[in-house]
């Protein structure tokens, strides 16, 4: 079966986000009175912002009551703004205008599907707003990556079957939705943490074009 349409997650996909997220949960660790590791960070990949307290929580043997729930993401959520708050066009991961040019010359629809409620604002701070077809994020969706419900309200907009539908990830979690929404899984990031996807790549530069045509005229 032949692509039509494509999927990109932001965080790690277009945009290493990574690091800021970690430096506002970092931050909070610390006023707690914790430590908050880059290896710990790891499992906040493709993780909602409510998950990711609970599990910073967890980490540092903390019990909070939902005002204090409350009020630590909003203040992570203050920090993290800080921090895209400076980003441009330079942030954007190698070879991503690449590929979006090249589906964007073919008129193949474009969808973002990602977990962060910031995903507009990055985008348009980044310049690329305008590529995506339709956006999907944490404001639309009420099941979390694995869950496929992310996916399939962005093929749905594309007014594309699933099956034809391919999506880009550099998390586990949404590398599994990306499967159980039945699309074709393509991890971007390390081999051996992305098993599970269909086809993996570090990055786009390792992609080709050439891969690119064989899906879509298949
Ligand atoms: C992405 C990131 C996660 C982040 C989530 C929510 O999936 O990979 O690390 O927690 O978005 O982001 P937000 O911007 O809504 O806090
Ligand atoms: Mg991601």
């Amino acid at each position: 079966m032949s692509i039509s349409a494509f999927i990109f997650d932001l965080d790690g996909v277009i945009v290493d986000t990574a690091k800021y997220h970690y430096l506002a949960w970092r931050k909070l660790a610390n006023e707690l009175g914790f430590e908050f590791t880059k290896e710990q960070n790891e499992l906040f990949k493709g993780v909602s912002r409510k998950r990711c307290l609970e599990i910073l929580l967890d980490i540092g043997g903390i019990t909070a009551t939902q005002d204090q729930f409350d009020k630590w993401m909003v203040e992570k959520n203050e920090d993290y703004l800080e921090y895209i708050e400076k980003m441009d066009e330079s942030e954007i991961l190698p070879d991503v205008p690449k590929v979006l040019d090249f589906l964007k010359e073919r008129n193949i629809p474009i969808a973002l599907g990602s977990a962060s409620k910031n995903a507009r604002p990055i985008l348009e701070k980044v310049h690329l707003l305008s590529y995506f077809d339709a956006i999907v994020d944490g404001n639309d969706v009420t099941k979390a990556k694995p869950d496929p419900e992310v996916f399939l309200i962005a093929a749905r907009k594309l007014k594309t079957a699933p099956e034809k539908c391919l999506v880009f990830e550099d998390a586990v979690a949404g590398i599994q939705a990306a499967n159980n929404a039945k699309m074709l899984s393509v991890g971007i990031g390390h081999p051996d943490i992305l098993s599970e996807a269909q086809y993996n790549f570090k990055d786009f530069t390792e992609m080709s074009i050439k891969f690119l045509t064989g899906l879509i005229s298949k």
